[in-house]
């Protein structure tokens, strides 16, 4: 309507002249459109710069505070497992996670037993918390001599989970490298279980944890029928939007091989709590095989997520993947070999 008014002055009546308005004023609006689209993508998704001093991490040595600047991608052959956790507000629940973690990484990642070298590390990191848990994460490492085996980052401005997940996987040394949730919905041990599937080789790959097999059981009926439809309407946008194979892929427990790690983290932009998808296409993209291992797992009340907005969030995030990379906004990386 708005184009034939304006076009009237200007052109003869007729046809032709009103088609040829109306095909001028759809291209302006496409264009305006398009405009708004790709400065949308190219403004709102990369992730920040490194603010300084953020690299630098504290661990308790000899019950005093120890600094040290860390390094990106420096392997460090003495370290066969790197564990990240991010953490946000968690004084009350990380000291248990860590408790367990450490129980099992002494007993199965230290040479000769429970005796020798230790062949692990643990990078916190912490999101910008407001409360006590950088203390509560030094008070436990000083309580049990673990030196720079534990380590605290603290980022100085507020991430998310995948900005802090890909920011502790830059940062990882080890062989072999699992980010773990900090609220220990997860059993640790059970990263045997991935370990079984992990491939041998130099390329290695990808190893999710999967709370797949618990959808029809107790854990999960027992949750709101909101959550349950927000979760059912998910996995449907999930279809939709081709992340077909993979049944769980929001679980906070997966496993990667260093090649793996390198490759994936160096290369993401999303830095909200739909980072996984970004993770997994990006797997997928370097042809790197990924497997999905059922493992234990408890809802753990006073989850951080704020339902409506994180799921409007979550579906904007998932089509922004999918539109970079199919418009080749963002790059989709070539298949590469070790
Ligand atoms: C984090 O913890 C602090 C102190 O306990 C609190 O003031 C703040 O509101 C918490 N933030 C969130 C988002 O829960
Ligand atoms: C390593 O093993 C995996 C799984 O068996 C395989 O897909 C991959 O091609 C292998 N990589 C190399 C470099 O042999
Ligand atoms: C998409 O990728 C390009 C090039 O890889 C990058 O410059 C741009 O910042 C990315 N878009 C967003 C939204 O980050």
């Amino acid at each position: 309507m708005l184009s034939f008014k304006i076009s009237k002055p200007f052109f003869k009546e007729g046809p032709t002249n009103m088609f040829i308005s109306i095909a001028l004023s759809s291209c302006l609006l496409g264009l305006i459109f398009g405009i708004f689209i790709y400065t949308y993508l190219t403004r709102s998704h990369s992730p920040r710069k490194q603010i300084e001093g953020e690299n630098r991490c504290v661990y308790i040595e000899d019950g005093r505070k120890e600094y040290k600047t860390l390094k990106k991608n420096c392997d460090d052959e003495q370290i066969r497992l790197t564990v990240v956790v991010p953490a946000y507000n968690e004084s009350d629940r990380i000291v248990d996670m860590l408790k367990e973690t450490v129980d099992h990484l002494e007993k199965r990642y230290r040479t000769f037993g429970n005796r020798g070298k230790r062949l692990w590390e643990v990078l916190v990191v912490d999101d910008e918390s407001t409360d006590s848990t950088v203390d509560s994460v030094l008070q436990f490492s000083g309580s049990l001599n673990l030196g720079d085996h534990v380590r605290v980052c603290s980022l100085k401005k507020n991430r998310g989970k995948g900005g802090a997940v890909t920011w502790g996987m830059l940062h990882a040394r080890g062989q072999y490298a699992i980010f773990a949730d900090a609220d220990g919905a997860s059993k640790f041990s059970d990263i045997e279980l991935l370990f079984e599937h992990m491939p041998k080789n130099a390329t290695g790959g990808v190893v999710i944890g999967s709370r797949a097999h618990m959808v029809n059981t107790e854990a999960v009926v027992k949750r709101s029928f909101i959550r349950n439809f927000l979760m059912h309407s998910f996995h449907k946008l999930l279809q939709v939007l081709g992340v077909r194979e993979i049944g769980d892929t929001q679980c906070g427990f997966k496993l990667f091989s260093r090649f793996a790690y390198r490759n994936i983290y160096s290369r993401m932009h999303v830095e909200g709590w739909i980072f996984d998808i970004e993770v997994l296409t990006l797997a997928r993209f370097l042809r790197l095989p990924i497997y999905e291992i059922p493992i234990t797992w408890h809802e753990v009340g006073g989850s951080k997520m704020t339902l409506l907005k994180d799921s409007i969030r979550m579906a904007i995030d998932l089509l922004v993947i999918r539109l970079n990379y199919s418009f080749g906004i963002w790059q989709q990386p070539k298949p590469k070999s070790a």
